[in-house]
């Protein structure tokens, strides 16, 4: 029996009920559009928990209960089930185009091979992978897009070898191994969403020894920046406002465009230095309590004399069979100048030339813009440092014990010897 409530017609829903009470819930319209703006919230339907046989005698199987689906996940799951976000993915081109080469480009592992796509969508990706010769693919999606995923799946003649699961990655029960994982999990900051659990989760109930995850690895990246147009922008403008002096609007400026993190698009001119790695996740060996937390220390020398006024965040995913996981010898995306210690790599250098020819996706300002921008969590003042400036101190990203996709953000720096802390939340 493959899904939750029975296998008929390749296509299995896990039935979930809808209560006319709605509240703002912890989804998000999740990609696009700053995130200083005001967006809707998301409504939430009845939560409905799901309930994990644990009786199956498979070792696979022996994992603890998954969470409970909470009221922030159902808002998550429908957020999901509009067309615009998915549309917004699909057009990314950078994005989709990467996944499709990196499917063909592990054809030979994909041939004639079961694989689960962990949060579907639309089907696009179990799609490139029964155009590369998959023999069975399970789709699984706990939005109802997994209906529309469906339909599309037999519109291309391919219900029999798509199988789309509607529910959750935790909940669904299937019957066999898989030989490839492949999902596309990364949020905001890489780790916003938290729906790389998901990812794990299906790993360790389904994947077989040896098998493929694409994307194999990530990193995620921090880098001091300056950005004037964007202060005088929303900041500076309240000095002097059709001739008015508008300056007792400053703080409430401030405070309104600078409190959250922002989702923008900046360009390599904005960024002041090297970047460091705050994160590095190998997707074979990444285990959730990892996910739970994450701290980093840092320390950047300012490249010139500029105003200080945040940080960025961006990430890149690569695309590497198991035996390439470069777990232990972990070269960061593209600018290799990136430092994961303590220490300032003063040393400037060239792009890398990757070893494993692994395909990466970036979201680095230097690189073509896709739909993921940058992360910048901007000072309220700006700091003025002098070239050779020391910029340091410390972050810490963890999810919201609220609401596990909302994500905390700690963050302590110093420069030109004073010292200041910044709490935000990426909600
Ligand atoms: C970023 S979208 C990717 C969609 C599609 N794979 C694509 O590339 O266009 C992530 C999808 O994963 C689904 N998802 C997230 N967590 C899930 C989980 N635990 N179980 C099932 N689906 C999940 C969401 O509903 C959403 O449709």
């Amino acid at each position: 029996m493959y899904g939750i409530t029975g296998y008929s017609n390749g296509y299995h829903q896990n039935q979930q009920q809808h209560s006319s009470e709605e509240k703002r819930g912890g989804g998000r319209r999740r990609r696009g559009g700053r995130r200083s703006r005001h967006r809707p919230g998301f409504r939430v339907s009845d939560h409905h928990h799901h309930h994990y046989n644990n009786d199956d005698d498979d070792d696979k199987q022996e994992q603890k209960a998954p969470p409970p689906c909470t009221d922030f996940d159902m808002a998550y799951f429908h957020s999901y089930a509009h067309v615009g976000i998915h549309e917004e993915m699909i057009k990314d081109r950078v994005r989709t185009d990467i996944y499709r080469a990196a499917i063909m480009q592990h054809q030979s592992f994909i041939e004639g091979k079961v694989v689960m796509d962990v949060g579907c969508g639309t089907g696009i990706l179990s799609i490139f992978c029964a155009q590369a010769g998959a023999k069975r693919v399970y789709a699984v999606d706990a939005s109802d897009i997994a209906l529309q995923a469906n339909e599309v799946v037999k519109a291309n003649n391919l219900a029999e070898k798509i199988i789309v699961l509607h529910g959750r990655v935790e909940d669904v029960e299937i019957d066999e191994e898989v030989d490839v994982i492949i999902s596309e999990w990364m949020g905001y900051m890489l780790l916003y969403e938290s729906m790389l659990g998901s990812v794990i989760t299906a790993r360790d109930r389904w994947l077989k020894h040896g098998g493929l995850i694409l994307p194999s690895n990530a990193t995620l990246y921090m880098a001091p920046i300056t950005h004037p147009d964007r202060y005088n922008d929303s900041i500076e403008f309240w000095r002097n406002v059709y001739g008015i002096d508008m300056s007792a609007m400053l703080q409430l400026a401030k405070q309104c465009a600078f409190e959250e993190p922002c989702v923008e698009t900046i360009t390599g001119e904005n960024v002041l230095t090297w970047p460091h790695v705050v994160k590095h996740v190998d997707c074979y060996t990444i285990q959730h309590d990892e996910l739970e937390s994450v701290s980093t220390r840092y320390k950047f020398q300012s490249m010139m004399r500029a105003p200080l006024h945040g940080f960025a965040f961006w990430f890149d995913v690569e695309f590497s069979g198991p035996t390439n996981s470069p777990t232990n010898n972990h070269i960061p995306s593209l600018l290799t100048g990136a430092s994961n210690n303590n220490h300032i790599d003063g040393i400037q250098k060239k792009k890398r030339a990757n070893p494993n020819e692994a395909l990466v996706l970036s979201t680095a300002p230097e690189d073509p813009p896709t739909h993921w921008q940058q992360t910048l969590i901007y000072f309220y003042d700006p700091i003025e440092v002098e070239q050779d400036q020391i910029i340091e101190g410390s972050l810490t990203l963890s999810q919201s014990k609220e609401n596990r996709r909302f994500m905390n953000i700690h963050l302590e720096y110093s420069s030109g010897g004073r010292s200041y802390v910044k709490e935000s939340v990426m909600r």
